[in-house]
């Protein structure tokens, strides 16, 4: 059985980040999202409701699991017996970050292997950081998440005025 981690902040999940779970979903047998909790980027979501809103926007999908973890990813990856690590790509400028990881991930664990999947054309320009930041300014986000994370973005915003939200990616 062919399993992937996928992890990231998702802070929050946006149309990128569901295209890549749903296209690793019918490579892979069963992928488990990995939510990362301590995050140094402060992120505007608890974990908790990170894993929440990640988990309503996949329950259609019967392989995806969804799992907070701390630490180094590689030892989420083997506690999860995973074979692989996926990450989406969205344009160059991506690409040096990933190799990073990856390379660092295999020198620290030589078993754990990366495979990177092109994003969607669509949402290439797309990121969590982004979304917020036009929340922020009360612009419209429904072209990039889904209409259930609109509505919690806006709310977790307007409960926060005056604090900006990290950027990440
Ligand atoms: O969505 P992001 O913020 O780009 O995801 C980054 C993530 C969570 C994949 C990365 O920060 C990570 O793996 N963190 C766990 C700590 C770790 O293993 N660091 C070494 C990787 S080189």
């Amino acid at each position: 059985m062919a399993v992937a981690v996928y992890p990231g902040s998702f802070d929050p999940v946006t149309l990128g980040h569901q295209d890549i779970i749903e296209r690793s979903s019918r490579i892979m047998d069963k992928v488990i999202v990995g939510v990362l909790k301590n995050n140094s980027k402060s992120p505007l979501f608890s974990v908790e409701e990170r894993v929440n809103m990640l988990k309503s926007v996949t329950g259609h999908l019967s392989n995806i699991e969804i799992q907070a973890f701390d630490g180094l990813l590689v030892d989420f990856v083997r506690q999860c017996h995973a074979d692989v690590i996926v990450r989406g790509l969205r344009a160059i400028t991506d690409f040096e970050y990933e190799l990073q990881m990856s390379q660092t991930n295999r020198v620290i664990a030589s078993e754990v292997d990366t495979i990177f999947l092109t994003t969607n054309l669509k949402y290439s320009y797309l990121s969590s950081s982004i979304v917020k930041e036009i929340a922020m300014y009360h612009g419209d986000i429904r072209a990039f998440v889904h209409p259930e994370i609109a509505v919690k973005v806006q709310e977790k915003v307007e409960s926060r005025t005056g604090k900006m939200p990290s950027r990440e990616q």
